[in-house]
């Protein structure tokens, strides 16, 4: 997919926005994201852990849960940042999750830090043979 440089400049500001609403006093690996829904909207989050260690949520969940309650059906884009100064990327539940609100080989999967956007892929390069919906009608 087509993103103009405008659109990837404000997915990376929002998405270092959302950061900065992190609640992660555990890892201290601040996280957050900001999805591209199909009409064009940008929706954030952030990962928010606990003192229950395991009950921790990622910030793509979070940004997908912001997308629904918009009214948002399907994500165009992600983009992912942490702190740098390995790429992060996607855990596998979160790519799992992404699969869901998306058309697999369309979404875009773009991860960065403060510095800037570091890596791009689609989500089929990062979640191939993926399990989806369509399984599901059988
Ligand atoms: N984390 C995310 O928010 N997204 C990912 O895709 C990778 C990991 C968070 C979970 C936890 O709060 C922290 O990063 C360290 O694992």
């Amino acid at each position: 997919m087509e993103l103009s440089q405008d659109v990837l400049d404000r997915l990376l500001a929002e998405s270092l926005r959302a950061r900065e609403f992190s609640h992660a006093p555990y890892s201290k690996y601040r996280v957050g994201a900001a999805i591209l829904d199909e009409q064009g909207r940008i929706h954030i989050g952030a990962n928010m852990e606990n003192a229950s260690y395991p009950q921790g949520w990622c910030a793509e969940p979070s940004a997908l849960t912001a997308m629904l309650m918009a009214g948002g059906k399907q994500a165009k884009a992600v983009l992912v940042t942490g702190p740098g100064p390995d790429l992060i990327t996607p855990c596998g539940g979160c790519r799992q999750k992404l699969r869901e609100f998306s058309v697999p080989y369309d979404l875009v999967v773009i991860v960065g830090d403060p510095s800037g956007i570091r890596g791009r892929w689609t989500l089929a390069e990062l979640l191939p043979h993926s399990f989806g919906p369509s399984h599901l009608k059988f």
